[in-house]
């Protein structure tokens, strides 16, 4: 029987397709590499069920101030690592569910000494439901979430009613959300979604850059989903200026 994702030896193998998963590919991922157990991430990596809200910002970034960014699913954190050095003037947090991942990504961002980046380690949905207030977001990234094929799985997908409505809400008013995802189901079911549910205003079209070197993309899987020649639906998203 095929399966959306199966272990061998040592490389994670799983299924790609946009429409029908069982004549899909069989795309390789790497294993994740090991985190240098030197590398000091106690600045980098904060766990969400250690945390309460309101939270104080000013525990997570050196200016609290700037203008915030939050991606949910961030995996090994391309999309942080790369925005926070070209883009310092505003601070980023990456949620991600899998430990080892947010530990990687946040690994990374240690060694750089970053100052305007973390990541916790948590439920996106839940960090924006009950840590984020209202208005106060610049942006919220969402890129290639999982996309649970099977229909009777479809409610643990991330870009649900319930986190559309906290993206409005969080959002300042001309504020963005950036979705990308290599599924055209879930890509058009949630182009159907947002507007039902919330006032935001959009799809606006995405244009694809040219990647200038080998790690020159939004994230892992846009840099895969790439080099394999799959297609990338983009869309971004505006909460309306009053
Ligand atoms: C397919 S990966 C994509 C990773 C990354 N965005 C990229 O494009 O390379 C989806 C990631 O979302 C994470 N994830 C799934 N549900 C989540 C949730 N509720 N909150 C935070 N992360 C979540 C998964 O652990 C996984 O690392």
């Amino acid at each position: 029987m095929l399966v959306p994702s199966m272990l061998f030896q040592g490389i994670r193998l799983e299924l790609i397709d946009d429409n029908f998963p069982s004549v899909g590919i069989l795309m390789g991922r790497r294993a994740l590499p090991k985190v240098n157990p030197s590398i000091n991430t106690s600045g980098h990596l904060f766990v969400l069920d250690d945390l309460s809200p309101p939270l104080d910002w000013s525990c997570l970034f050196k200016d609290p101030s700037l203008p915030l960014e939050i991606e949910i699913g961030s995996g090994k954190g391309l999309f942080i690592n790369t925005s926070s050095v070209e883009v310092p003037d505003r601070n980023f947090i990456g949620v991600e569910l899998a430990k080892r991942y947010a530990v990687f990504a946040a690994a990374r961002l240690a060694r750089k000494k970053t100052e305007n980046a973390v990541m916790i380690s948590g439920d996106g949905l839940r960090f924006m439901a009950e840590f984020v207030a209202a208005n106060t977001l610049d942006a919220v990234h969402v890129y290639f979430p999982d996309p649970w094929w099977k229909e009777r799985h479809r409610k643990r997908r991330v870009m649900k009613e319930s986190l559309v409505v906290d993206v409005e809400r969080t959002l300042k008013p001309g504020g963005t959300l950036h979705f990308w995802t290599d599924v055209k189901e879930y890509f058009d079911s949630t182009l159907e979604l947002i507007p039902s549910v919330c006032d935001l205003a959009g799809p606006y079209e995405v244009k694809a850059n040219a990647p200038s070197h080998n790690l020159d993309y939004r994230t892992h899987f846009e840099r895969r989903m790439r080099l394999h020649d799959k297609p990338v639906y983009r869309s971004l998203f505006k909460k309306p200026c009053v």
